[in-house]
């Protein structure tokens, strides 16, 4: 047992068909119906083959795509896949998550086999509007579908998805209501060193936001800032863009439509009064680069035309952030600088992560782009530590108890 949590210790798991849910949501090439990395499901497979070893028959449940913001779920096909190679073994899949062929194939399972479910987001009351518009207590989590089908089916349930820890969905909180529970290897490991580093982290320690996942780099800005754990903040990608907006830069029509149409406008507002208590404390672009005439073109914060489209910071932006980076002891990122996926546009990020690289500054990555960056500038060895989790690493750091740990805790408590 370890934070109130149950581990693999407490539980003989030979013949015991146990319920996994992981986090292996990585972005996806439609066409080709593979996935662009696999950082994450890489960082999954200790704990299956610590579990298979011990001959324990394994139901794996995972979400791929949000219905929030980017309305693009997929399937789980790709991922099966990618595990079969990385475990040596055969990793089944079904297009089905609860219905009969689902549950006749759990039924079959033999010892040390794994069966991967369908796309757990597929079931309505798995999403995360369901979950933000109706609120189910644990207890009412333990009543749907999900739990309902496959939990008769299991001995026990196993969660290791430390990056959706954050959410309060049936796969991730309900099952302990009804099962002996315990948390895999990977949960154990991030909680484990999260916590850690945010106890006493070496000072000056530098956060750098970016992205375009507006709301969770706020929350992440607000509480850092607010409880002395980041002595700067860096702001790039949409946020930097978010925070020139409120104060009073031009930013052009383009990049404020997408601010607007994306439904963060609130945050301009909401981040003047961000930028007047820390304001000395925020760094922000100096200079934007977009793409005109499918070259790259840079303009100085100032100068920015009526209709421009932020697309990256600029030169002299790279310059500061990179100074700021290289004089940091901790440096915490979460989000790229820009739209790293197309050349034009690629080098504020790749410039950050090149100094993330050289740095001698312990630095934690978190975050499905963010990995996907750190793969793509090859800097998965030079990085100090990276969190699979991204939305669960910020909330996390705000101190409150996240809905899987809540849940993992009772179930230690109560069988
Ligand atoms: C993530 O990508 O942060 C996790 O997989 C959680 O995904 P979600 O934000 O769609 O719940």
């Amino acid at each position: 047992m370890r934070f109130g949590i149950k581990t693999i210790e407490d539980f003989d798991v030979k013949g015991k068909t146990i319920l996994c849910r992981l986090d292996m949501n990585q972005p996806v090439n439609r066409e080709t119906d593979t996935l662009n990395s696999i950082v994450r499901i890489k960082a999954c497979v200790p704990t299956l083959k610590e579990l298979t070893e011990k001959g324990a028959k394994l139901v794996l449940m995972a979400h791929q795509g949000s219905d929030i913001e980017y309305k693009n779920f997929y399937c789980t096909r790709p991922h099966a896949k990618v595990l079969s190679e990385l475990l040596g073994q055969e990793v089944k899949w079904i297009d089905d998550v609860v219905g009969p062929t689902a549950r006749q194939m759990i039924k079959d399972l033999k010892e040390g086999e794994i069966l991967l479910l369908d796309n757990v987001r597929y079931v309505s009351e798995e999403q995360t509007l369901f979950e933000l518009k109706l609120h189910l207590s644990h207890e009412e989590q333990a009543k749907t579908l999900m739990v309902e089908k496959l939990a008769p089916l299991a001995d026990l349930y196993m969660c290791d998805a430390f990056a959706a820890a954050h959410r309060d969905q049936p796969s991730l909180c309900g099952f302990e209501y009804v099962l002996p529970s315990f948390m895999g290897r990977l949960f154990e490991k991030e909680y484990c060193v999260i916590s850690e580093l945010m106890e006493q982290p070496a000072r000056p320690c530098t956060f750098v936001l970016g992205g375009a996942k507006i709301s969770d780099a706020f929350l992440m800005m607000e509480t850092v800032l607010g409880n002395g754990c980041a002595d700067r903040v860096i702001a790039g990608g949409v946020v930097g863009q978010v925070l020139l907006a409120a104060k009073g830069e031009n930013i052009g029509s383009s990049s404020l439509d997408f601010i607007v149409d994306h439904g963060y406008g609130e945050y301009i507002e909401k981040s003047k009064a961000t930028l007047e208590k820390y304001g000395d404390k925020i760094i922000v672009p100096v200079d934007l680069a977009t793409m005109e005439g499918g070259e790259r073109k840079e303009y100085k914060i100032g100068e920015i035309p009526a209709d421009f489209n932020g697309m990256d910071i600029g030169e002299e932006t790279m310059k500061i952030f990179k100074e700021t980076i290289m004089t940091s002891k901790t440096v915490f990122v979460n989000g790229p600088m820009g739209v790293f996926e197309v050349d034009a546009t690629e080098k504020g990020t790749k410039e950050v992560w090149d100094a993330l690289g050289a740095t001698e500054a312990y630095t934690v990555v978190g975050g499905g782009d963010s990995i996907t960056a750190t793969t793509k500038y090859g800097k998965t060895e030079q990085i100090s530590y990276i969190c699979t989790g991204g939305g669960a690493l910020i909330r996390f750091l705000t101190g409150e108890e996240l809905p899987v740990v809540k849940a993992l805790r009772h179930a230690a408590k109560t069988f």
